[in-house]
């Protein structure tokens, strides 16, 4: 089974998920800051009556970037067509999405930093002066020719704008950076999925799963589906507060979100080599897993969570992972901790 904490959608996801989308920026929960930039760019392109600048949506997975995509296209009762970066393999599959657009319509590219060089070329251009190249024929007797392309919006969303080419970043009119979600927004976010999915749950029940979600809607709407089952399999039906946390006990999704393999980490980092330093290679080697698991599905959120620290010399645990594991800090681990 995917795993239960893992921030991207599985496929079979991605059809719940669109029944529980917010579809209009006031049913979006938190993100208040891109909320409140968002809703002012699109009136005012609604007041002048244009398409409005091209907006970029950065942020970890699962925080509502697809989601506000579709907002935007909604909010502007504009055509949504949809792409991403990776079936944009030649500038061609580009050029003949564009000179498809009418004028107003909203183009949501998905993973923008995984797209070609060459398409990205063209975007800049169809960016700026809604105009495409389109090439004619191959080699020397080749010719571009112009096509116009009406004004449009393209959306686009990267999990890594770092990846993003400069000029690429610099055409978009709005960057909105999306945050992890608080618990308390977390908590609205899983009583509205639960609303829709006809489910009956507590608020202790409801601030039980938004706080072992990770900061994360995606993540939250999944525990959601997996307390449900146990709720209506063991107990009659509802999710309280009790039903939450055995249900998520089940599933080893910890109090603060951390599951099996994160406890894992912090179980041989304090455990066996005594909080660290230790090098990732021997830390993976301790857990049983690959190097790359450990780093990029574990780490980050451990070291989100300030239970662990990357230091020059090694991986170790901060005082919080001891207390977390239950264990008593040792005195030597304190004072040097972060002197780097
Ligand atoms: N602000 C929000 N309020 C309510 N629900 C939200 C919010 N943000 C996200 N969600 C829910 O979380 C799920 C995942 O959101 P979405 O697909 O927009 O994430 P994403 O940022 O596009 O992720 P990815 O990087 O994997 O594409 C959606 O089903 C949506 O219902
Ligand atoms: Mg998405």
């Amino acid at each position: 089974m995917h795993s239960l904490t893992v921030a991207e959608a599985d496929g079979d996801e991605r059809a719940v998920e669109a029944a529980l989308r917010p579809r209009t920026l006031d049913e979006v929960v938190g993100q208040q800051r891109v909320r409140a930039q968002l809703g002012l760019v699109l009136e005012a392109a609604r007041r002048r009556e244009r398409a409005p600048d091209h907006v970029l949506l950065s942020g970890p997975p699962g925080l509502g970037k697809t989601t506000l995509a579709m907002i935007i296209a909604a909010e502007m009762t504009a055509p949504l067509r949809l792409t991403s970066g990776p079936a944009i393999t030649h500038a061609g599959d580009l050029a003949a999405i564009l000179s498809g657009m009418n004028e107003g319509d909203v183009l949501f590219v998905d993973e923008i930093h995984r797209m070609s060089r060459p398409a990205e070329e063209m975007l800049y251009l169809a960016m700026e002066d809604f105009r495409v190249d389109v090439v004619i024929g191959k080699g020397p007797g080749a010719t571009a020719i112009p096509l116009e392309i009406p004004p449009f919006t393209l959306v686009g969303a990267t999990t890594r704008a770092g990846l993003l080419p400069g000029p690429l970043r610099d055409r978009f009119g709005f960057t909105g950076h999306l945050e992890f979600y608080e618990p308390d927004e977390l908590e609205l976010i899983v009583r509205r999925s639960a609303g829709l999915l006809g489910v009956e749950l507590t608020d202790d029940g409801a601030s039980e799963i938004a706080s072992r979600s990770r900061g994360t809607p995606r993540i939250a709407n999944r525990l959601l589906r997996r307390v449900r089952d146990y709720a209506q399999v063991r107990a009659d039906g509802v999710v309280t507060l009790d039903v939450a946390g055995k249900a998520l006990d089940l599933y080893e999704v910890d109090e603060s979100g951390l599951d099996r393999l994160d406890r894992a980490v912090l179980d041989v980092l304090c455990r066996r080599f005594g909080g660290g330093p230790v090098g990732i290679s021997t830390l993976a080697v301790g857990v049983g897993e690959e190097r790359e698991t450990v780093e990029e599905v574990a780490e980050p959120f451990l070291v989100r969570q300030g239970l662990l620290a990357r230091t020059p010399r090694g991986r170790v645990a901060t005082p919080a992972a001891w207390l977390h594991l239950g264990l008593e800090v040792p005195s030597s681990q304190e004072p040097t901790l972060f002197e780097d």
